[in-house]
């Protein structure tokens, strides 16, 4: 409550945060916001792919409907939770939320690592990591983000440093954020432009 007796909506952010699993944003961004272009992420980082899929192995994602199609089909060894508008929008191995919210409800009231079995394609190591992963991943796009950034616990921003353009952009109030990890990669074959992986915990969280 505030002094006014009245409940804030950071507030109510805060109490939804304090009694459920840690809801984690995934963002890959340029300084000035760019996340994607053309329905797609305007650069290729074989190592944010890879610590992406490490990080998340058994846990639950959380998309928006165009990310989704960008994809284009579930990610092996993790519960994929698409939102869209669209009752009728089905897709084989992924659920299906009619909001942001919901989306984080079902997550929580069944965790990915109880729920869904691992791909067969996967690796023991990958099904060492997931048996233990109970997290719930936002991965996007910039609707989504926006619309669950006020209740993450945790944002896992991959700083992009390049000066690309793209028609979808983001902004994220770090100043929410206290950084507890940051390492960074230098451009490679594998890795067109240097990034910089900053892991950040809200604060009082
Ligand atoms: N750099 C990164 O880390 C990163 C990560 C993910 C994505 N991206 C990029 O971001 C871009 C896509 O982002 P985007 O903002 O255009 O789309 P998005 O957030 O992926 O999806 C938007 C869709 O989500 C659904 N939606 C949004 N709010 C909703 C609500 N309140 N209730 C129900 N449904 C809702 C709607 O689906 P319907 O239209 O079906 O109703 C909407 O069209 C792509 O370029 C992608 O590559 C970048």
């Amino acid at each position: 409550m505030s002094s006014a007796g009245v409940r804030t909506d950071d507030a109510v952010a805060a109490k939804q945060r304090t009694d459920r699993s840690r809801v984690i944003a995934l963002v890959a961004m340029t300084p000035t916001g760019v996340i994607g272009k053309d329905g797609d992420m305007p650069w290729r980082l074989r190592s944010d792919l890879m610590r992406f899929k490490q990080l998340t192995m058994g846990g639950t994602l959380i998309m928006g409907r165009r990310t989704y199609d960008s994809i284009g089909r579930p990610l092996p060894g993790r519960r994929t939770i698409v939102v869209t508008r669209n009752a009728d929008w089905k897709c084989e191995g992924v659920c299906r939320a009619e909001n942001p919210e919901q989306a984080v409800q079902m997550a929580r009231q069944a965790p990915a690592s109880q729920s869904s079995p691992t791909s067969q394609q996967e690796s023991s190591a990958d099904s060492d990591t997931s048996s233990k992963n109970r997290g719930i991943y936002v991965v996007g796009g910039a609707e989504i983000y926006r619309q669950l950034l006020p209740c993450c616990d945790e944002v896992w921003l991959t700083r992009v440093w390049s000066s690309v353009c793209g028609d979808t952009t983001l902004s994220i109030e770090l100043s929410k954020f206290r950084q507890i990890e940051q390492t960074r990669v230098i451009a490679s074959s594998k890795n067109s432009v240097p990034t910089e992986f900053i892991r950040m915990v809200r604060e009082n969280s």
